[in-house]
C-alpha cells in the first residue's frame, strides 16, 4: 500500500508519523510492500525527504537509528509536491503515485494522511475527489486519516464530517485521537474487564469521586499560531480527556469489535449532564498561566485558557451522583497524566474510630505518563504490639516488569490504519457528541468579559482550581 501524508514535510510528520514508521520497521512489523509519499508545497528531492525523516527519527525516535533497517525504511520513502488552495491541481501528484506504484507492483491501496490544520481538511478532501484519488468501489481499501482537532465547534466538525463523508463512508475514515493509541490507555478496558477485583466497585455505591489530571511541564511553544484558537477546553477536554472518561466509565461491551467498544463509548458522552449557564461557572474553572500573553504569537490580550478544571457527572445508572474532576493544564509543576478512583470512606467505626486519625479511602489510581503503572493503596497494620494502621501502596511499573520502552502511540493507530481497525479511532457520533456537550461553556465563555485567573509557571494550577474539589470536601491527589 502508499501511505500518502499530506503535510509530509511538517512536524507531526517530522516528530511522530516517521519515527513511528520506521519503528514499526524495526520491529518488522511495517509490511514489506508499503511506500511513504511526504507530500509538500515546497519541490523537495527524495533524497532531501530522506534526510528529513533521518533527522526526525534521530531526534525522536524512541530507538536510535540501526543501518540496516533504515536502509530498507529509506528505500520505501519519496517526496512529491501538491499546493491545496484554490483551483489547484492534483494531477502531477496523481501521476508521481502511479508510477512509484506502478514501479514497486503496487496496487493502489491507499492511504490518505491529513497531517494538516483541520482548516484543510474540507479542501484537501475536495481536491482528492476532484482527482478520482477515492473510488468507493475500492471498498475500505482506500483510507483517510485525520488528526484532532476536529473543527473548533460542533458546526466546523460537522462541516468537517459532511466534507469527508461525501467521499469517504465511515469505515475508510480514520480519526485520530493519539490518547487512545498510549498503551496505558489501551490497558484501562485490560485492567476493567480481565480482572474481577476491580470492577464490582466500579460504580456509584463504592465510587466516591474520580479524577483526571493531564499535567503538561511545556508552555504553548511554537504552537501559539494554533493554540491562540483552540486552548485547553478545545485541545485537551472535547477529545482527549472525554476519551479516558468514556474508557472508565463505560460499561463491559459485549464483544471486543470496534464498533461495540466504539458504541458503549458513546453512551457516555450521551449520558454527561449538560452545563448549563450558571453552572458552568461553578463546574468548569479556566486560567491562563503568567507571562503566556508574551509567548511568541500569543496576543498581549488573548483569554485564551491554558489551564482548565471541571466537575462534571454522569447521569446514568451507574455513575449517578459521581463526581468526575478533570484538570488539564500546560506550564505545570511536571508532566504527568494520571486517573484515580477514589473509593468511598470507611464507616468511622472499628479501625476508623479515631476522629483525628481518619483511615485514607482506598485509591486506585491509573498512570497514563510517564512512569506507566497503576497502584492500589490500602491500609495495613504496621508490625508491632499496637494496632497502628497506615497506608501502603502495591505498585505496578510497566517499566520494570516489560523493561523496554512502550510503543509509541503513533505506532499502534498507524498499524492498525493498515490493518483496517477502527477500534481506537474517535466515530463521527463520538466526536459530534463531545462538540455538543463542550459548546455551551465555549459559548458562556465567549460572552464574558472579565480577566482571566493566572497561575506561576510551576505550580498545579490557579488556587480557583483547587477550591473546584475542596468544596465537596476533596482534594487534588498530590502527583
Ligand atoms: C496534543 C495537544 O493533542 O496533545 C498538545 O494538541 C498536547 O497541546 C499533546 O501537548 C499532549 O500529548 P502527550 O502525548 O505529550 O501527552
Amino acid at each position: 500500500m502508499t501511505i500518502v501524508i499530506f503535510g509530509g514535510g511538517g512536524d507531526l510528520a517530522h516528530r511522530k508519523l516517521l519515527p513511528a514508521l520506521y519503528n514499526l520497521q524495526v520491529d518488522g512489523l511495517l509490511p514489506k510492500d508499503v511506500v511513504i509519499v511526504g507530500v509538500g508545497r515546497k519541490e523537495m528531492s527524495d533524497d532531501a525527504y530522506r534526510q528529513f525523516a533521518k533527522d526526525g527519527i534521530t531526534q525522536f525516535s524512541r530507538r536510535p537509528i540501526e543501518e540496516k533497517a533504515w536502509q530498507t525504511f529509506a528505500s520505501s520513502l519519496f517526496a512529491a509536491t501538491a499546493t491545496i488552495d484554490g483551483e489547484s491541481n492534483m494531477g502531477p501528484l496523481g501521476s508521481r503515485l502511479d508510477i512509484i506504484e506502478h514501479e514497486r507492483n503496487l496496487k493502489a491501496e491507499r492511504i490518505y494522511y491529513l497531517a494538516l490544520p483541520s482548516s484543510l481538511f474540507v479542501p484537501t478532501v475536495k481536491q482528492l475527489q476532484k482527482a478520482h484519488f477515492v473510488s468507493r468501489s475500492n471498498g475500505a481499501r482506500t483510507r483517510i486519516v485525520v488528526e484532532k482537532p476536529i473543527g473548533t465547534d460542533l458546526k466546523s466538525a460537522c462541516a468537517i464530517n459532511d466534507a469527508i463523508a461525501e467521499v469517504f463512508d465511515e469505515p475508510q475514515i480514520y480519526r485520530i485521537d493519539h490518547y487512545l493509541g498510549k498503551e496505558t490507555v489501551q490497558n484501562i478496558l485490560v485492567m476493567r474487564f480481565a480482572n474481577s477485583i476491580f470492577e464490582p466497585l466500579f460504580n456509584q455505591k463504592y465510587v466516591d469521586h474520580v479524577q483526571i489530571t493531564v499535567a503538561e511541564e511545556e508552555g504553548v511553544g511554537t504552537r501559539a499560531g494554533y493554540y491562540e484558537q483552540a486552548g485547553a477546553l478545545r485541545d485537551m477536554v472535547q477529545n482527549h480527556m472525554l476519551q479516558l472518561l468514556s474508557l472508565v466509565a463505560m460499561e463491559p461491551p459485549h464483544s471486543l469489535d470496534g464498533d461495540v467498544i466504539r458504541d458503549e463509548k458513546l453512551e457516555v458522552l450521551q449520558s454527561l449532564r449538560p452545563l448549563r449557564g450558571a453552572d458552568i461557572d461553578t463546574n468548569v474553572v479556566r486560567a491562563q498561566y503568567a507571562g503566556y500573553s508574551t509567548e511568541p504569537g500569543v496576543a498581549p490580550t488573548s483569554r485564551i485558557e491554558t489551564y482548565v478544571a471541571l466537575r462534571i457527572f454522569i447521569d446514568n445508572w451507574r455513575w449517578y451522583g459521581v463526581p468526575f474532576l478533570l484538570r488539564t493544564g500546560k506550564r505545570l509543576r511536571k508532566r504527568s497524566s494520571e486517573i484515580s478512583i477514589h473509593l468511598k470512606e470507611l464507616p468511622p467505626i472499628l479501625f476508623n474510630a479515631n476522629p483525628d486519625k481518619r483511615l485514607e479511602p482506598n485509591i486506585l489510581a491509573i498512570r497514563i505518563q510517564p512512569d506507566e503503572g497503576f497502584s492500589l493503596e490500602i491500609s495495613c497494620k504496621h508490625p508491632g504490639p499496637r494496632i497502628d494502621v497506615q497506608p501502603v501502596k502495591m505498585d505496578f511499573h510497566y517499566g520494570e516488569l516489560f523493561g523496554a520502552s512502550s510503543p509509541e502511540a503513533y505506532e499502534r493507530l498507524l498499524l492498525d490504519v493498515m490493518a483496517g481497525d477502527p477500534t481506537l479511532f474517535m466515530r463521527r457520533d463520538a466526536v459530534e457528541t463531545a462538540w455538543r456537550w463542550a459548546m455551551p461553556v465555549l459559548e458562556r465563555w465567549a460572552e464574558q468579559t472579565s480577566p482571566l485567573p493566572t497561575y506561576v509557571p510551576g505550580s498545579w494550577g490557579p488556587a480557583e482550581g483547587d477550591r473546584l474539589i475542596e468544596s465537596i470536601g476533596r482534594k487534588w491527589r498530590p502527583l
